[in-house]
């Protein structure tokens, strides 16, 4: 029997939603964009989440992604968002305001679990590491197809500067480097992942891996570097296979009592 999930992923632009199909992981019906509100706060964000949930009259589980650490439900940081979201219980403020459960997860985790599922990864076993080069720099890992989550990883100091601010899309953008500036800087952060993981294969997803044929054929990094498949969907996708019930996330599910007294936004 097919299973449909909502997926909705959470953006410093957009905000993005559909019905999933698990069992293919093709959306079931054209994906919603709606303009991240500015400021981005809980509550004008729980808004966007509302206005999608109902313009599919969705009613069932729903998964969301969000751009930062996600424990249990709560957002503990807040790198390219509104500082609202420290310490806020997102799962529970999308679960009162769309009145359906919603489970919360970091975005290239859910990126990460897509592509393992339907994407470059499937059947992969190993270290791999997926990194989304957007607005800021995320990350996945998967041992043998188990993620870690919340690794972080596009905070490493290189430098002596967190690594997003040098090797995401945005800085690309911001700072006008041509391809092949931005492909060493992408090299550079690339080479300390694999010194430290030594992984197997790197997937590179987010919104510069839509011009994944202008950087990566020029990059000499160690380990097979490919782009990710599922590009705009993979969010959506990662965040509906993470919906009620919950897969296990490395080793923890929303199901957990929370580790920290609940939180409010
Ligand atoms: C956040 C991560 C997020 C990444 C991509 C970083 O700034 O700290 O949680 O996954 O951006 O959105």
């Amino acid at each position: 029997m097919t299973t449909i999930r909502m997926g909705i992923d959470i953006g410093g632009t957009g905000i993005k939603g559909a019905p999933v199909d698990l069992e293919t992981g093709t959306l079931t019906a054209g994906r919603l964009r709606v303009l991240t509100p500015e400021p981005a706060t809980p509550d004008a964000v729980a808004d966007v989440v509302a206005q999608i949930v109902d313009h599919f009259q969705w009613t069932g589980p729903i998964g969301c992604t969000f751009p930062a650490v996600v424990r249990h439900g709560v957002t503990l940081t807040a790198a390219n968002v509104d500082q609202g979201w420290v310490g806020c219980d997102a799962a529970e403020l999308l679960s009162k305001r769309t009145g359906q459960p919603v489970t919360v997860l970091n975005d290239a985790d859910a990126a990460g679990v897509a592509e393992m599922r339907f994407g470059v990864g499937r059947g992969r076993k190993g270290t791999i590491i997926m990194v989304t080069l957007g607005t800021g720099i995320g990350t996945a890992l998967f041992t043998d197809g188990i993620l870690v989550p919340n690794t972080e990883l596009g905070h490493l100091e290189i430098h002596g500067v967190d690594a997003e601010t040098r090797a995401s899309d945005a800085a690309r953008t911001r700072e006008d480097l041509t391809w092949k500036h931005y492909a060493k800087r992408v090299d550079e952060y690339l080479d300390t992942l694999v010194r430290l993981f030594t992984p197997d294969l790197i997937v590179i997803g987010g919104g510069a891996s839509k011009n994944a044929d202008k950087f990566l054929p020029r990059l000499t990094c160690s380990v097979d570097v490919v782009p990710a498949q599922l590009l705009n969907e993979a969010g959506i996708i990662g965040a509906a296979l993470s919906a009620d019930p919950p897969e296990t996330v490395g080793g923890q599910t929303d199901r957990d009592p929370p580790a920290a007294a609940p939180a409010t936004c």
